[in-house]
């Protein structure tokens, strides 16, 4: 092996949007993850069985990711020389098709499709030599799928790193959406918010007054009755990407305890669905728009939670608490339209006005949050925030604000 290309052992990257890698970093290590360091999108961790079990339990991941390879290169050939030399055929067999996918920054390298194409020859060349044999890429539905990251410390030498997907599908996919609205939260980001906004098992009541596909609200039950955001695969029998993996195939330990996990996830969902089904309703979810509340009932349904999530056609900035006594860290949450996908931009002065108004007098004893990307808006809640946390919508800088309303 060349001397300039590092091989990692149990070695991950977990990605996450921008804002909630704190939240991730303790996912990690509430599954036992070693050594987690926090980086930008995401915290790097050590640990096999600590990434098998984060594919499965973490809420707030887009993805979780084993670290194979690093090496130096001045140029984009230099991804072929290197890579080339790394045993790929160890890490997965020719049956299986491939896809190679490049994060790289334009002041590295100005084309992602040809650094990828330059790892996939690798790939394939190394296959031919040591196998006689080379897989097929698949770019809709990959077996595999490696990604690969270019960083630029300025001057000098580029760091190439590559890694191997843990899951398949984004972990963001959780399988209950099968309605949706304009601009729907992805469902880990709705996770972390909710995570950020203190939600738990102890909160009482969770209220989305413009509920829209009714993210927040079913990842608002998983989090509140523990049930595992991979409830709905379990139910399909998914097969995730790292079973295809040698380094997990050949490793009757990891299997073992992948197994394991898989049967404590199955038993979190049913206890949590049952303990969900025989308890009073406590998650409320209204919006103006019809076709909203339907899609909102459609996913609820999906999920088999729509007997305990009360769904009904409201105007966010008339509406009143729907409970009497809102009880212990009850929430009044929403995503009001921010001009970037939806909503007219002129009237959402006036909106995120009347908003914080009717909290003041409809929602005593809630804390309230707002998701949002329009700080100027915003701006127009007479409430002073209780925390602002930066958090990235895709490219869209965002804040969760958080009212406590007296
Ligand atoms: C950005 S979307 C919310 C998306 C939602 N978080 C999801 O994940 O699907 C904003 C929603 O606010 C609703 N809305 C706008 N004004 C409203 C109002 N005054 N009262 C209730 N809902 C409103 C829209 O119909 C839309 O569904």
């Amino acid at each position: 092996m060349n001397k300039n290309i590092q091989l990692y052992e149990q070695s991950y990257f977990a990605s996450c949007s921008m804002g909630l890698e704190n939240i991730l970093s303790k996912e990690l290590q509430s599954v036992g993850a070693k050594k987690v360091t926090i980086s930008r999108g995401g915290a790097e961790f050590k640990g096999d069985t600590p990434a098998i079990k984060a594919v499965l339990n973490s809420r707030t991941a887009s993805r979780v990711l084993k670290k194979i390879c690093s090496f130096e290169v001045v140029d984009e050939k230099g991804i072929y020389n290197s890579a080339v030399k790394v045993s790929w055929s160890n890490i997965f067999n020719s049956h299986l098709t491939f896809k190679v996918q490049s994060v790289i920054s334009n002041q590295v390298f100005k084309n992602s499709i040809y650094t990828s194409q330059l790892l996939k020859d690798a790939i394939v060349d190394h296959f031919r030599k040591a196998k006689g044999e080379r897989p097929n890429v698949n770019v809709s539905d990959p077996d595999v799928l490696f990604i690969l990251r270019a960083q630029s410390s300025g001057r000098g030498p580029i760091l190439i790193s590559i890694y191997v997907d843990l899951c398949g599908r984004p972990l963001h996919e959780r399988g209950y959406r099968v309605n949706t609205v304009a601009a729907p939260l992805k469902e880990n980001l709705a996770a972390g918010i909710l995570l950020i906004s203190e939600w738990g098992a102890d909160s009482s009541t969770l209220v989305d007054t413009m509920c829209g596909s009714g993210t927040f609200l079913i990842e608002g039950a998983l989090i509140k009755y523990n049930i595992p955001p991979c409830f709905m695969h379990l139910r399909s029998k998914k097969v995730w990407a790292l079973q295809k993996l040698n380094f997990f195939a050949e490793n009757k330990d990891l299997m073992l305890a992948f197994n394991s996990e898989v049967q404590d996830c199955l038993k979190r969902s049913v206890d949590g669905l049952t303990a969900m089904r025989g308890s009073e309703t406590c998650l409320f979810g209204l919006d103006i728009d019809d076709k909203a509340v339907r899609a909102a009932k459609e996913n609820t349904i999906m999920a088999g939670m729509a007997d305990k999530i009360a769904l009904t056609r409201g105007d966010a900035l008339k509406t009143s608490s729907p409970v009497k006594d809102p009880g212990n860290k009850a929430l009044v949450i929403c995503n009001p339209p921010y001009g970037e996908r939806i909503g007219d931009i002129n009237k959402l002065d006036e909106i995120y006005y009347l908003y914080g108004e009717n909290l003041k007098n409809n929602f005593k004893g809630f804390s309230a949050v707002i998701f949002t990307g329009n700080l100027e808006s915003a701006k127009k809640i007479s409430l002073k925030p209780q925390f602002k946390s930066p958090l990235f919508n895709g490219r869209i800088e965002c804040r969760v604000l958080r009212y406590p309303l007296y």
